[in-house]
This record gives C-alpha cells, structure tokens and sequence, in this order.
C-alpha cells in the first residue's frame, strides 16, 4: 500500500497560555502543501499472537536528513502501529514494513513525522477494512502528538487546545509559497516552547492575542490583504534572537517579493506568500543569487522549496504494493 504524507505550514500560531499538565494552549490554522513523503507498507500476516512487529527503512538515504531519521522505537510511525494495535485489538502477528521516502525536512516545523504517524494510522485501518472512525484515528493520534490529528482530516484548519482540537475551514484560495530551511539548524518543539516561557517572563510581554479569527475570515472571504495581515507566529521572536541569522534570510525574502515570511511551526523553516506558482518560482530563483552575494549568509547553507496549498494530510494511492 502506497501513503502519500503532506507537509503543513502554520499560518498562525498563538500561545494563549497553559494548559493543566504543562501544556500550551494555541491557536493556529494549519495549511497542508505539496511537499509530500511517500510510505510504502507491506504487511504480512503470521499466525502467532506476537505483537505487531515494526520494521522501517529509509528509501532514499542520500537525503540530508538520513542521519537523523529514527529507524526504530523512537519513529512516530512505530509508536502509531503500536497505538493503533492497542486501541483496535488488531495487529497481532502482523510483520509491517515501511519504506519511507522522505522529501520533508526533519525537526523543520513542518510536521513531517507527525504526517508519517497519521499516514500509518491511516494505512493500517485501510488494511483491517477500516474498523475505526476518522475521529477514532484522532484520538489515538492526540495521545502520540499535539499536530497528528490534523493530518487525518487535512487541507486547512483550525487548531485549538493543545492543536488537536480542529475545525476545517473551508476556502478556495490556492495559495502558493517559497519555503526556506536553514540547513544546519533543527529546533525541538519541548525547547522552544520553554524558550517561548522564559522570553515571555523576561521580557514582561503578555501572552498573544489570536489571530486566528483573522486569518480565518481572511480565508473564507479570500481576502488576500487580510490575510497577509494575520500571517503570524508567536515563537518568531525567539527563533531571532537564538538565530539571527535565519532573521536575515527573512528580510531578504521580503525584499524579493515575498508578500510575508514567517516561521512555519517551531521553526527554523520560513516561508514566504506569493503571488502565484510562477512567482514563487521566480523569487526562488532571486533568493538563489541573493544568498551567493550575502558572504556573511552565504556560509547559512539553505534548502529551498516552492509549494502549493492542497487539501489534504494523507493520501492513500495504491492500495496493493508489488511484494
Ligand atoms: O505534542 P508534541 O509531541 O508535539 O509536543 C512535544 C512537546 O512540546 C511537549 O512535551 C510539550 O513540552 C511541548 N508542547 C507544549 N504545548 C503544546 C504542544 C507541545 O508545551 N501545545
């Protein structure tokens, strides 16, 4: 069976404050684009009550990322097939393997295992006959990761609570992006969330209005205006002050053409709205110079990225796989 899993963006992301348990309660809008892993899974089935059996490889481990892509335990798409069998009582004696080939940058703040954790969800309710709800995949999803749920239901939402808490919106907007990833700089969520604390505290700045009411209207009107108006993320100010440097690369996207640059997620990655694929493809290119003149930058190696919006997490594509 062949997943295809999506990347997101986060238009918006506020931090309204704390959760019981230490959590964060946020309001975002998340945004699926077309940066998209593929998951090969095979299965097969042997008469024993073992317990379902993991086994994940990497198909292209030329990929910059290769050295940090979890194999094992520690792979949300591990920790999903477990959660799954737990929850359905299915999954005994199944030998699953994955090949996954990855195009999503790792711990980039575009939620690349957290789609490959929906996608496994998904794969294997596909493969039971689907024994479960959309809404029961998302609560097993909410107990691996505050952003997997989304993926299950895709395109573009509202995220409240801790972000699993979500409600479509409905637009048709097609938004297009160029996306920059500083290559050398990985952000884990629990790090920047504790940043995000102790910047709030020093600083004395009150926790953040939403916008996500904004970007929302702005959606459903296609209000374009509005909506470069409420693109927003409130750890921008502490991916700066750690990363200048990636607040640099955000400059340049706005001096090149780029209707807004933020941070998507934790960050480090920026994308920047344009105003149609082709546009986006010529700042890309722009950006591409750019960069080369900027010697104090120019050592910031970056990957590069134009995308789309589209309307969906997870993709089954071909249910049966060559074995
Ligand atoms: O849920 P997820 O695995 O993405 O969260 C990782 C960590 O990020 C949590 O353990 C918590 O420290 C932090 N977090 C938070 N508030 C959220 C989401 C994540 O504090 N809404």
């Amino acid at each position: 069976m062949i997943v295809k899993s999506a990347a997101k963006l986060n238009l918006t992301l506020d931090i309204l404050g704390l959760l019981p348990g230490g959590y964060h309660a946020i309001e975002t809008v998340f945004q699926n684009i077309d940066i998209l892993d593929t998951l090969e899974f095979f299965f097969e089935q042997e008469n024993t009550q073992d317990e379902i059996c993991v086994e994940i490889e990497l198909s292209n481990s030329a990929s910059a990322d290769a050295m940090t892509f979890p194999l094992h335990a520690d792979n949300l798409i591990t920790k999903a097939a477990k959660a799954f069998a737990c929850k359905s009582g299915l999954g005994k004696g199944l030998h699953m393997r994955v090949s996954v080939h990855k195009t999503i940058p790792i711990a980039a703040g575009l939620a690349g295992g957290s789609g490959n954790a929906a996608a496994t969800l998904v794969a294997l309710n596909e493969h039971f006959k689907k024994p479960l709800t959309i809404d029961e995949l998302s609560e097993i999803a909410a107990t691996l990761g505050s952003d997997i749920s989304f993926f299950l239901y895709g395109g573009t939402c509202a995220g409240r609570g801790r972000g699993e808490i979500l409600e479509s919106i409905d637009h048709s907007l097609a938004l297009s992006f160029f996306i920059v990833k500083p290559r050398d700089i990985a952000i884990s969520t629990p790090w920047i969330y504790r940043e995000y604390d102790s910047f709030v505290a020093s600083q004395y700045v009150t926790k953040g209005e939403s916008n996500l009411p904004a970007c929302e209207s702005a959606l459903r009107n296609g209000d374009e205006q509005q909506l470069i108006k409420s693109l927003s993320n409130a750890f921008e100010p502490v991916v700066y002050k750690a990363y200048p440097e990636v607040k640099a690369l955000r400059d340049g996207m706005l001096e090149l053409g780029c209707l807004s640059a933020n941070i998507s997620g934790s960050g480090p990655t920026l994308y920047g709205l344009a105003r149609s694929p082709a546009e986006a493809v010529d700042i890309e290119t722009a950006f591409t110079q750019w960069h080369t003149e900027h010697k104090e930058l120019s050592r910031v190696k970056v990957d590069t990225w134009t995308a789309k919006s589209i309307n969906f997490g997870t993709s089954i594509i071909s249910i049966t796989s060559p074995n």
